[in-house]
Parts: C-alpha cells; structure tokens; sequence
C-alpha cells in the first residue's frame, strides 16, 4: 500500500480538484472570472504543482477520464429518461491511485444531498472499517454500483430507500466497469448482495460467499456484509468480526502491515 507522505498529499490536491469541478457543475457554470492577479497567482501555484511531481501523466489522464464518464452518466438517456430513479448523480469518491476500490449498492438520502457516497449511517460505519484499517478515506476509493438513488413511490421518500431493480443494475454496470478500469486497483471489496451479484453474478447469501479471494475480471475481489446489514444485524458483534476477517485478508492481498492488535480485533 502506497502511504507516503507525497501519495497523500497528491490525494489531497487531486481530491479538491474533484470538488471544485463537482462545485461548477452545481452552480452550473464551467467557468470562474478571476482577477488576472489572481490568475497569475493560480497558473504559479499549477506549475510548481507540476514541478514537485504531484500530479503525474498517469493521474492527469485519470481525472479526465473520470471526469468524462462522469458526463457520459449525466448525459446518458437511460438514465434521464428512466422515472424510477431520482435526477440527482452521486458519483466515486477519493483517490484516482488507490490500490482498494469499495462498491456499494447505491445513494441514500445523505449521499444524494452532499452528493458523496457513503456519507450517511452506513459510511459512518464503513469510515470506521477504514480508519480500522489504517487507511485515510482520502486514500481510497468508493463507489456504488448505481450513482442514481432509486425513487420510493412518487420521490417523496424523505429518508426512505429501496434496493436497486435488476434493470437498474443493467444500465449502471457498464459506467462501474469502466471507473474500475481507470482505477486499475489491487482489490474490489464488494458490499453487500446487489453490488455481488451486479459484478460477479452471484445469486446466493453473502455468508456463503464471504471470506473467500474472489476475481473480477482480472481483479482481486472480496465480498462483504454491507454496512447497513451491520447496523441492522441482531449479531451485530459476530457480524463485524466476519466484516474484519474479510478486510484482513483485503490487507494481506495489498501487503498492507497488520499489527498484532488488527490481527485481534473483535478475537
Ligand atoms: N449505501 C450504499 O450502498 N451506498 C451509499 O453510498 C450509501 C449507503
């Protein structure tokens, strides 16, 4: 696992750039007017950014192929015109050279008003995985298989959710394919059952999926209990012990160090 103090602060800036592009596109505007001072002041900042290395060819072309994905979901017509799914996008979030990819099933009511994925209950707890870990939320990646939160009734559903439709799935896995490629990471973790069975065809109960090193075209997969079936769970702390031996062996297939007090976590 890459943790040096230069690949954070790369994540960091790469990070604020999503957001400024995220914040243009919420005011609507692909442009700022800015002083020539201020400009100038801008373009210095950019070069010596450049001159230190922190944003490399490989990451440039990251950012603009997920910011091209990024439109090509926006703009596609399935999605506009399918009226079972809310109009907001909640797209990926975190390190474009992160080594683990996390894929969720799709946004609640939290995500879809700060418009990030897994920022309500269900990413608190996934924050605390990671921290477990040892890992920055900034030094990864999360995802949902659907950027669209799925509409309940009419759309006035406050807090409530719904799981995905297949046909929802269908029209979703292709735009999750190709974040994955251009992520390129070592390891998938995959949450929950929709993200399971959207990604690796896979019809039966977690518990019997769970705890085994799965392939994703090509790619290392683990499959996991999603948070929300955690906070739920009536065994919860046989629940969590199950997540953290699934993230163990996520650790072990990134060669990430494991302290003897992660190894006995929840033993
Ligand atoms: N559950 C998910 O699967 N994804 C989110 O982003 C939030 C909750």
């Amino acid at each position: 696992m890459k943790d040096d103090s230069i690949e954070i602060k790369r994540s960091i800036a790469i990070s604020a750039l999503h957001d400024l592009k995220k914040h243009l596109s919420d005011i609507s505007q692909k442009s700022v007017n800015i002083q020539k001072d201020k400009l100038q002041k801008l373009i210095n900042i950019g070069t010596q950014i450049n001159q230190a290395g922190f944003i490399n060819n490989d990451q440039e072309s990251r950012i603009e192929q997920i910011i091209s994905l990024q439109n090509s979901i926006e703009t596609d017509p399935d999605f506009i015109n399918i009226a079972s799914l809310r109009s907001t996008p909640v797209f990926g979030d975190g390190s474009l050279e992160s080594e683990i990819v996390f894929v969720g099933e799709a946004p609640g009511y939290e995500e879809e008003v700060q418009k990030k994925p897994f920022v309500g209950p269900s990413g608190q707890l996934l924050g605390k995985i990671i921290t477990a870990m040892g890992l920055d939320r900034k030094q990864i990646y999360i995802t949902n298989i659907l950027k669209y939160r799925p509409k309940l009734g009419d759309g006035k559903q406050g807090h409530g959710n719904r799981k995905p439709s297949s046909d929802e799935v269908k029209i979703s896995i292709n735009y999750l394919l190709q974040e994955i490629n251009i992520i390129n990471p070592k390891v998938i973790i995959i949450l929950g059952g929709t993200a399971m069975e959207g990604l690796l065809n896979i019809k039966e109960p977690i518990s019997s999926v769970r705890g085994k090193i799965h392939s994703f075209e090509g790619t290392k997969a683990i499959v996991t209990y999603h948070p929300s079936f955690l906070l739920r769970s009536k065994n919860q702390i046989s629940d969590k012990r199950k997540v953290w031996e699934d993230m163990l062996i996520a650790m072990e297939l990134l060669e990430m160090k494991i302290t003897d007090r992660q190894r006995a976590y929840f033993s």
